[in-house]
């Protein structure tokens, strides 16, 4: 089939799944437009690139179910606050309730608004959601990558890392992961960014380099870290700083949300994606990144999965796009994950499939043995 084929049957596949989107929608793209959706994160494949950002919609079984039905990719949960044995955190001023959510416009785009900050339960509780996690990604061949995220102790410059708290919170994780190597995602958060613990670059390099080998230390199968890096409150140069200190890390998550110190909240949108996709333009003017670049912020369409792909993200965790009023999705039925897979896969205008073609006009990507891969985004190779 041409080109032109392939985007009459988008727009009848777009129409006809309105009211049902296949599980296994990736199997669907490959056999149909000869386009492979696989991903990866933190040295994992995914079927296709698609995931959710650690946060409010990641705190149940229930919605972790919901992700998995609708055939998400990938799955941080929310934040927990790290504790030694005797249960001190000391990062407590991270643990507080607020339920209230506000989707909000900003600046053309779309913007969560929540005073709240990580998992305000007990560490218990996150386990039990762990092993809920676990259980959903061992589940056979259509198993969903769950991930914990923890914020751990970050001392001043001077003090020493409480090690207690990497200790056991990773074994207790690690524990309820049970077999193989224990994944974690490691929050630095916009609200750590408009904090004064987060007032001196020196003090943030050394937590951006130190923290990975104190995770992999505490697991006792080891463990793979996947730093999420915050938009500090300093210029891009930077950015590119925190970059070159994660090279630690098996996989950097790019960025986390900006936060506005008038109003004392975080935000996304447009100012969010622009900012991070022009720090990765300089990262990779400069010829050098980090391992496994995961990407975050206003991925609210397959375009914009793929100019983070085209930059070096190799997955993508959405937060915002997966809260839109009903009536924003083209969707007609189904979950909001499903509606927003739907849309984010198969808008014959913005989806991923349509955004590949395109790159494959341009010449940015080629087929190989009749495929288009979403992994050659990232990494193009020259035309066979
Ligand atoms: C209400 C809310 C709560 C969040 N909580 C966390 C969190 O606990 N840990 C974390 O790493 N990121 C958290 N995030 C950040 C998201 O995972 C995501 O990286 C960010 O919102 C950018 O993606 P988006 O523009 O698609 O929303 C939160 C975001 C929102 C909107």
């Amino acid at each position: 089939m041409n080109n032109s084929g392939l985007l009459a049957s988008l727009a009848r596949d777009f129409e006809r799944f309105k009211r049902e989107l296949p599980r296994d929608f990736a199997a669907h793209v490959r056999g149909t437009y000869h386009i492979d959706l696989t991903a990866r994160y933190l040295g994992e494949t995914l079927p296709h690139p698609v995931g959710k950002g650690s946060g409010q919609l990641s705190l149940n079984a229930s919605q972790l179910e919901t992700d998995a039905d609708a055939g998400l990719g990938f799955v941080v949960l929310k934040t927990v606050i790290a504790q030694d044995a005797a249960g001190a955190q000391s990062m407590a001023a991270w643990a507080i309730h607020e339920t209230k959510m506000q989707v909000e416009r900003r600046g053309g785009g779309w913007t969560v608004t929540w005073k709240g900050r990580g998992w305000d339960r007990s560490l218990d509780d996150y386990l039990a959601l762990v092993r809920t996690g676990r259980d959903l990604t061992r589940a056979g061949k259509d198993g969903m990558l769950v991930v914990p995220s923890v914020k751990y102790n970050l001392p001043r410059l001077g003090e020493p890392f409480l090690e207690g708290e990497y200790a056991h919170t990773t074994a207790s994780l690690a524990d309820a992961w049970g077999e193989g190597q224990l994944p974690v995602e490691k929050d630095f958060s916009p609200t750590l960014a408009g904090d004064p613990l987060a007032d001196e670059r020196s003090q943030i390099l050394r937590w951006v380099a130190g923290v990975p080998g104190r995770i992999r230390a505490a697991a006792p199968n080891g463990g793979r870290v996947q730093l999420k890096l915050m938009n500090a409150k300093f210029d891009d140069e930077f950015q590119l700083q925190m970059l070159a200190a994660a090279h630690e890390a098996d996989g950097v998550t790019v960025f986390n949300r900006l936060f506005d110190s008038e109003r004392r909240v975080a935000y996304g949108g447009w100012d969010l994606s622009d900012r991070n996709l022009r720090v990765l333009d300089a990262m990779n003017a400069r010829g050098s990144g980090p391992n496994g670049l995961s990407a975050t912020g206003n991925i609210c369409s397959g375009r914009l999965m793929l100019e983070y792909a085209r930059r070096g993200c190799q997955s993508g965790q959405l937060h915002t796009f997966f809260q839109l009023p009903l009536a924003e999705y083209p969707a007609t039925a189904g979950s909001r994950t499903a509606r927003a897979l739907h849309a984010l896969v198969f808008d014959p205008e913005d989806g991923i499939i349509s955004g590949m073609l395109d790159l494959e006009e341009q010449g940015v990507i080629h087929r190989r043995d009749g495929e288009l891969r979403f992994l050659d985004v990232s990494s193009p190779l020259p035309e066979p």
